[in-house]
């Protein structure tokens, strides 16, 4: 388990991350677990999200999955949105620096939990929206604004891809207990949420149906919803 004393604290105080990050002389921040599972997560994107189109990320870290992600995908256009400077101010390096910058846009600042999400609020047009690893270190209202704005700002037809640990329908593996017992003693609004009995009744009065559920490494699951005519 990570030590607290490792956590990447963010430009509040708070752990924005459980890890250790390094941050390099031009700006950018490297994060372990995005090196560990930017290519597993754009299989996942290859199979399940438009590819070539519009998504806008909710929680992008240190910025190097939306990197990536259009390094590999020739037609992406990537919008970076964050709550913490820190990592606003790494993603602002990735978007001048990675290969195919100039489809890297924002970052905007973003506060899931909030009912409107600033210049990154264009209801109806986003092909997708993505986000990895926030909605267990973060209150629960971060999880329900993540869903209600994907329901808002998604087009129709348009995916929602979610990544994490998450228990289903009241079963969680020991691995994802543990980890979120710690996430607790950290801050007691944190926590491992149940894709079944707490995201989707949220994103279904969202109008997002659940589309897949594909299994990850380290007992994680990538979550695709889709976007239903009201
Ligand atoms: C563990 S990091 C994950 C970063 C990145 N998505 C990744 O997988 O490497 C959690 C991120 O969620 C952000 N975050 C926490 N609460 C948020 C909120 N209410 N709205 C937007 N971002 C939030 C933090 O600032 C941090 O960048």
């Amino acid at each position: 388990m990570t030590d607290k004393a490792q956590d990447d604290i963010g430009s509040s105080g708070k752990s924005v991350a459980l890890e250790a990050r390094e941050t390099a002389e031009d700006g950018r921040r490297y994060s372990p677990s995005a090196a560990r599972n930017k290519d597993v997560l754009a299989d996942v994107i290859a199979a399940n999200m438009p590819v070539a189109g519009h998504i806008l990320e909710i929680a992008s870290g240190t910025g190097e999955h939306g990197a990536h992600f259009v390094s590999r995908f020739p037609s992406l256009q990537w919008s970076y949105t964050d709550l913490d400077e820190m990592s606003l101010a790494s993603q602002r390096a990735w978007a001048r620096l990675a290969e195919g910058a100039e489809r890297l846009h924002g970052p905007l600042k973003v506060d899931a939990s909030q009912d409107h999400w600033g210049e990154a609020e264009n209801p109806s047009t986003y092909d997708g929206l993505f986000c990895a690893n926030m909605i267990h270190i973060a209150p629960f209202a971060a999880a329900r604004g993540l869903l209600t704005g994907a329901g808002r700002l998604l087009r129709t037809g348009g995916r929602l891809m979610l990544y994490g640990p998450f228990a289903r329908e009241g079963q969680i593996a020991p691995s994802n207990a543990r980890f979120s017992e710690d996430l607790q003693r950290r801050d007691p609004d944190w926590g491992v949420r149940d894709l079944d009995l707490d995201i989707v009744p949220i994103a279904e009065a969202a109008s997002l149906c659940l589309f897949d559920v594909i299994e990850m490494p380290a007992n994680n699951l990538s979550v695709i919803f889709e976007k239903i005519k009201k």
